[in-house]
């Protein structure tokens, strides 16, 4: 068995994470029998520098043939000034409409240990495990018309209906697996295009009676994810809602540090950490590398259907964090903590302990 990853490191930290990952993959690959052929590729601020354009076709190519890509960072303070359409995220958008990525899962989830780093208190976080299911190629963030002049600047909201069926349909699927549980998010006392999201599901669900619908406007949804966030479990909403609202709950875990995420279509799919580029830590091996760890576990789950090696990964992560071994983003002040790299040969380590057999 065999496949060909496409790695983009990107820009900041995204070189030292995507580095101690693509170790733990290749660890796992020849522990399992599995093949990687791993083809790295320049993307973002590094791809500006280098060519001149955050996204070279070819590289856009080289993410096409491959059986998933995995992304570090992008962006940083070098690039901000640049026009919109140089930019560093424009590659990323780019990827995710060229290769049809239309869902984004973002899953949150308290390890027990951490409960301490969350800026919310710890009995709030008890069961907290939550799955944000984002539409990701369509909404404000690709709608046209849009401009700017010194005058005024706009930008256009639109949902199509198979664009809302889609990804209504992938979420329901997912809440049938998991505690049957979907809050749709919108803003349908204010929105068009929202009141259409929310009719649309709605009508879906009577495809999927076994899970529980709720409607929610997305302002009480912000809220109630500080004031009570276990009463979620799936919750699907559009691209801008489900970028605002996965960072909220990724961040009542503890750190951003911690959360993986993946882009799926119906042909490709890409996998990255939710955190960003962090310019103020670069080069000084001290990023959280756990993050890009647990999106290979999602690579293994949804590209190469090996949900259980995905599990080892999860609790060879938790084991360690559970000995007490921290970064420094979730580590109390004044404490002792450990490198990216030791962090990652920590849990290579007890991978190896749990099961290699
Ligand atoms: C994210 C990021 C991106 C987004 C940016 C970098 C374009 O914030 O993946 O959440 O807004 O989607
Ligand atoms: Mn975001």
């Amino acid at each position: 068995m065999g496949y060909k990853i496409t790695v983009l490191p990107g820009d900041g930290i995204g070189p030292e994470i995507t580095d101690s990952a693509i170790e733990i993959l290749n660890y796992i690959g020849k522990l399992e029998g599995i093949e990687f052929k791993i083809v790295s590729k320049l993307i973002g601020g590094s791809s500006i520098d280098q060519f001149g354009s955050p996204l070279l076709s070819e590289t856009l190519k080289e993410c096409a043939s491959s059986d998933a890509i995995f992304l570090g960072a992008v962006g940083g303070p070098k690039w901000e000034s640049l026009p919109h359409e140089m930019k560093p995220e424009q590659a990323l958008l780019k990827l995710r409409k060229e290769l049809g990525l239309f869902t984004n899962l973002r899953p949150a989830r308290i390890y027990n240990s951490l409960s301490g780093a969350s800026s919310l208190k710890s009995e709030i976080l008890k069961n907290v495990d939550i799955l944000v299911v984002r539409e990701l190629t369509g909404g404000i963030y690709f709608g046209e018309p849009r401009g700017i002049t010194n005058e005024r600047a706009w930008n256009t909201l639109e949902y199509h209906l198979e664009e809302v069926q889609r990804i209504a349909r992938v979420a329901f699927k997912i809440a049938e697996k998991r505690k049957k549980h979907l809050v749709s998010v919108h803003k349908s006392n204010v929105l068009e295009s929202s009141q259409f999201w929310k009719d649309t599901v709605r009508t879906l669900h009577k495809e999927f009676q076994s899970v529980k619908l709720v409607d929610m406007y997305v302002d009480n949804a912000a809220m109630q994810l500080v004031r009570e966030p276990s009463q979620f479990d799936v919750i699907l909403t559009q691209n801008l809602f489900g970028d605002i609202l996965s960072d909220i709950s990724g961040m009542i875990t503890g750190s951003l540090g911690m959360l993986p995420s993946a882009s799926i279509g119906e042909k490709y799919a890409m996998y990255e950490p939710v955190h960003g580029s962090a310019p103020d830590i670069v080069g000084k091996n001290i990023a959280n590398p756990i993050a890009a760890i647990t999106s290979i576990a999602m690579m293994f789950e949804y590209s190469f259907h090996q949900p259980k090696i995905a599990k080892r990964i999860y609790s060879a992560v938790e084991s360690v964090l559970d000995g007490g071994n921290r970064t420094k983003d979730i580590s109390t002040s004044g404490s002792r903590f450990i490198t990216t790299t030791e962090m990652a040969n920590l849990i290579i380590m007890e991978y190896k302990n749990l099961f290699e057999s």
